[in-house]
């Protein structure tokens, strides 16, 4: 864990020679009018700690005749200077061994020193920045929004064939007097072939009329003929009457049944089945329709499901800042994406973030401070303060907020006490 306790500057850009004790716990202000030196401190400091890297394009001072000098305490013991033009580095550990580049690196945030570098990333690369603050949180809510677009992919593919199958059963004829069950021919046989069986049964008994006829014709003649042996044909005519009497009240009251309207359902039959089987398939058609209605339906339960997962894993996960989540693959605050916010809010967001990445790094440079209100800046402060952060900051004005005012390359007043608007919103000023 590592803050800036003391730092001194000569002839670096627009600084001809400054010392500042900046703030412990909190924010110190840099202030002044354009053009006095403030961001020359901030580029120092990031110079000095971040390596050649950070080194200005011109950093010696114009018109200074000797070269220019950063030396920064360290709260660790550290204490690291550069000097000259070529940036020679010297970091001195209070054992007095000494220690290079590699050293800092191993504590000194890149964003920290260079917050613009955060907060020109694109949302993605920001996003990726927070989700890697928390132990696997990114990968976990990686695989989740993976499945979720698999899922709803696949509902989309669900979704169509539901209403291409819905749209097609629909267009399906129907016919209302049928219904579903398919018609048997061979019931409709069988009754035409018992009611040919009893018609052939009274055809029988019809030709034996006929033929009882006949013989009593054939005896009449055979009487006239045969008058000797009439009295034996009498009685022989006699049964024979009898016999027609049995036969005549057999015959009287039968009735032919028709089988016309058998026949003609057995010729409709194909036709009727031809609708049920239309009727059948419309009916296998709704299924189906349904079926894929009722996927769907599955199908957007599991990602409700999946979004309350993801709301669940960012709300358990300790994020830097409290109101910060990731909506939709970004960074929101207060509801809202990085270009939503304002700028003192991005400030804000970055600072944080940039703070959880290495937790070894306690300070961060903050440079044009001014676009946050007063009211902003002592809330801002009293953040960094309960979250044992340093922030030096630059501000274009000579107000009392700032600790520090820096005029032509110089300290004009040096605060030394913490000053009372620090916690007092909208007191002394
Ligand atoms: N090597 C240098 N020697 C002398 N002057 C320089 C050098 N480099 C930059 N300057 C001058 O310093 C000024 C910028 O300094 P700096 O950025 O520190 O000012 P600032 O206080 O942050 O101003 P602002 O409020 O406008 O941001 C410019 O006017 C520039 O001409
Ligand atoms: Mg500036």
């Amino acid at each position: 864990m590592v803050k800036i306790n003391k730092l001194e500057i000569e002839n670096v850009k627009r600084v001809k020679a400054v010392q500042i004790e900046p703030t412990a716990n909190g924010l110190t202000v840099v202030g002044g009018r354009n053009g006095q030196g403030k961001t020359s401190i901030l580029d120092s400091i990031a110079w000095a700690l971040g390596g050649n890297a950070y080194k200005p394009s011109n950093p010696l001072r114009e018109g200074s005749v000797v070269p220019p000098v950063i030396k920064i305490q360290l709260d660790n013991g550290l204490i690291v200077e550069r000097k000259g033009e070529d940036g020679k580095l010297k970091v001195t550990d209070p054992s007095g061994k000494k220690a290079g580049q590699n050293l800092l690196n191993s504590f000194v945030e890149q964003f920290a020193i260079n917050l613009p570098k955060f907060m020109e990333m694109n949302a993605k690369e920001k996003t990726k920045a927070l989700l890697n603050t928390v132990d696997g949180l990114g990968e976990k809510l990686f695989q989740i929004e993976q499945e979720e677009l698999e899922i709803y992919n696949k509902r989309r593919t669900v979704g169509q064939i539901r209403d291409q199958k819905k749209h097609f059963a629909e267009e399906q004829p129907f016919f209302k007097e049928v219904g579903n069950e398919l018609v048997s021919a061979s019931e409709l046989i069988k009754e035409q072939q018992e009611i040919l069986a009893k018609n052939g049964e009274n055809q029988r008994k019809r030709d034996n009329l006929d033929n009882l006829q006949a013989r009593k014709v054939f005896a009449e003649n055979k009487k006239a003929e045969l008058e000797a042996q009439l009295k034996e044909l009498n009685l022989n005519l006699e049964q024979l009457n009898s016999d027609i009497e049995i036969a005549n009240r057999d015959v009287i009251d039968l009735i032919d049944e028709s089988t016309e309207e058998l026949e003609r359902s057995i010729e409709n039959i194909e036709e009727i089945n031809r609708k049920v089987r239309a009727n059948q398939d419309r009916e296998r058609a709704e299924k189906d329709a349904e079926e894929y209605k009722n996927q769907y339906e599955d199908l957007t339960n599991s990602i409700e499901e999946l979004r309350k997962q993801k709301i669940e894993l960012l709300n358990g996960a300790n994020l830097p800042l409290e109101e910060l989540s990731v909506d939709n693959g970004v960074i929101t605050y207060k509801g809202q994406p990085w270009d939503n916010m304002s700028g003192s809010e991005q400030l804000i967001v970055a600072t944080a973030i940039v703070r959880k990445i290495n937790p070894q790094c306690e300070f961060v440079l903050v440079d044009k401070l001014e676009q946050m209100d007063l009211e902003t800046l002592v809330d801002f402060g009293n953040w960094l303060k309960n979250n044992n952060l340093q922030a030096i900051a630059t501000r274009v004005s000579t107000g009392e907020e700032c600790q520090i005012i820096i005029e032509d390359g110089y300290v004009k007043n040096k605060k030394t006490e913490a000053p009372s608007w620090e916690n007092n919103v909208g007191g002394s000023f």
